[in-house]
């Protein structure tokens, strides 16, 4: 039986039922377990982990804030990149995102090296990264997919040259459609080696591309099941709005800042997300010019910079009504008690596997 069902991203997918992971099955019984504790861990440790290997991007849509960005673009160094992952590995590892604030990380010329890199150290698990895939023609497609990466989850539009352009405001429709037509027949070929999902930022009703030849001969090779369009667009703190974004489609809910500052946001406890110049962020989805920063690592190893002064004034001001300029206005804001309502059970592992591995170094 298919179910409809919505993803972190927001996006709608298809799924079968059956493909329900245990985490979530897990998350069932979250009330089972003490809320302080889970606050505890995540103080002590962050949960997720990303990686920004440029903040370049080589379109820039309509419905993203790239244009706005005020930081200069920059490539991850290979020296930053393999310190970074060997303190990553040394405190136990775990999965490894490569998914930019903005940017893509097709930009970055050196990217299979690096996968490969952060594939030979024995605790780095799934390796992922979300990316237009205007760029995968730079790449031998078989090195790319035989690089030790997990999951290529790529964004894109179907229609014609003209509406992608509108949307994704580069002329690359063409080399698009046939960049995903060849990536997918060749991980066909190597026995679906990467998993591989489609993220359709497309006009709604569905009926619109439906029926698109281009789209039909992807759903082919792709498989329905693993296609996910997004109905709902976050407005990146007020620099997006309805106007930006494709016809049909809806902004998400703004919650007030009255709101907001009742619990701080749980970005604040969650992930670590290194950026292109080494300094540190949290917010991996809209902190688009690094307002928030925790650190550097250049100036200290991981773990102290999560367990330093800085991220903590970040959660103290919160609680006291101080929040950061970028948070004011955004509409992704979650707050930290609900996150740990949903997530309690998967954080716990997720920890117990990081400490496991660590122990056993
Ligand atoms: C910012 S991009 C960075 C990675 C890559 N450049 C890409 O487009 O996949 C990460 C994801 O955010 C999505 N995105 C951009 N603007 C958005 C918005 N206003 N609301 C929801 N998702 C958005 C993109 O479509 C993409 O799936
Ligand atoms: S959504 Fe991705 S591809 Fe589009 S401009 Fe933003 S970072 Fe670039
Ligand atoms: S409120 Fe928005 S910008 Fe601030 S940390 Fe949360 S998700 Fe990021």
């Amino acid at each position: 039986m298919q179910v409809k069902y919505t993803q972190s991203d927001g996006s709608k997918i298809l799924k079968f039922k059956y493909e329900f992971n245990i985490y979530k099955i897990l998350n069932l019984f979250n009330f089972l377990i003490p809320k302080k504790f889970v606050l505890s861990i995540l103080e002590r440790n962050f949960t997720d982990f990303g990686l920004e290997l440029t903040n370049a991007c080589n379109a820039n849509c309509s419905f993203c804030a790239y244009r706005f960005m005020q930081r200069g673009v920059k490539i991850t160094s290979f020296e930053d990149f393999k310190k970074i992952v060997n303190n990553y590995n040394i405190i136990g590892g775990g999965d490894l995102n490569f998914t930019p604030v903005v940017g893509d990380p097709l930009v970055d010329k050196n990217i299979i090296k690096k996968i490969q890199y952060s594939r030979s150290k024995k605790n780095i698990k799934n390796i992922w990264l979300y990316t237009n895939g205007i760029y995968f023609d730079r790449f031998d497609i078989n090195s790319f997919l035989n690089s030790g990466i997990n999951r290529i989850s790529i964004s894109t539009f179907f229609g014609n040259e003209e509406k992608y352009f509108k949307y994704y405001g580069v002329k690359k429709y063409k080399e698009v459609v046939s960049n995903i037509k060849n990536l997918s027949k060749t991980n066909n070929n190597l026995g679906k080696k990467v998993k591989i999902y489609i993220h359709l930022r497309v006009e709604l009703p569905k009926e619109k591309w439906i029926k698109n030849k281009d789209y039909l001969e992807i759903e082919k090779l792709v498989g329905k099941e693993n296609i996910s369009w997004l109905e709902d667009y976050e407005n990146w703190s007020g620099m997006i709005s309805q106007k930006d974004i494709p016809d049909g489609c809806k902004m998400t809910k703004l919650t007030t800042k009255q709101d907001k500052i009742k619990s701080p946001c749980f970005e604040m406890y969650r992930r670590m997300q290194i950026l292109s110049n080494g300094d540190v962020g949290v917010c991996s989805c809209k902190d688009i010019d690094a307002e928030i920063n925790i650190g550097n690592i250049n100036e200290n190893d991981l773990k102290s910079i999560w367990k330093g002064e800085k991220i903590k004034k970040y959660r103290d001001d919160w609680k006291m009504g101080i929040i950061p300029k970028v948070c004011e206005d955004c509409d992704r804001y979650n707050s930290i008690d609900k996150y740990i309502s949903n997530n309690a059970f998967s954080v716990l592992i997720k920890h117990t596997k990081r400490f496991t591995r660590k122990l056993l170094n």
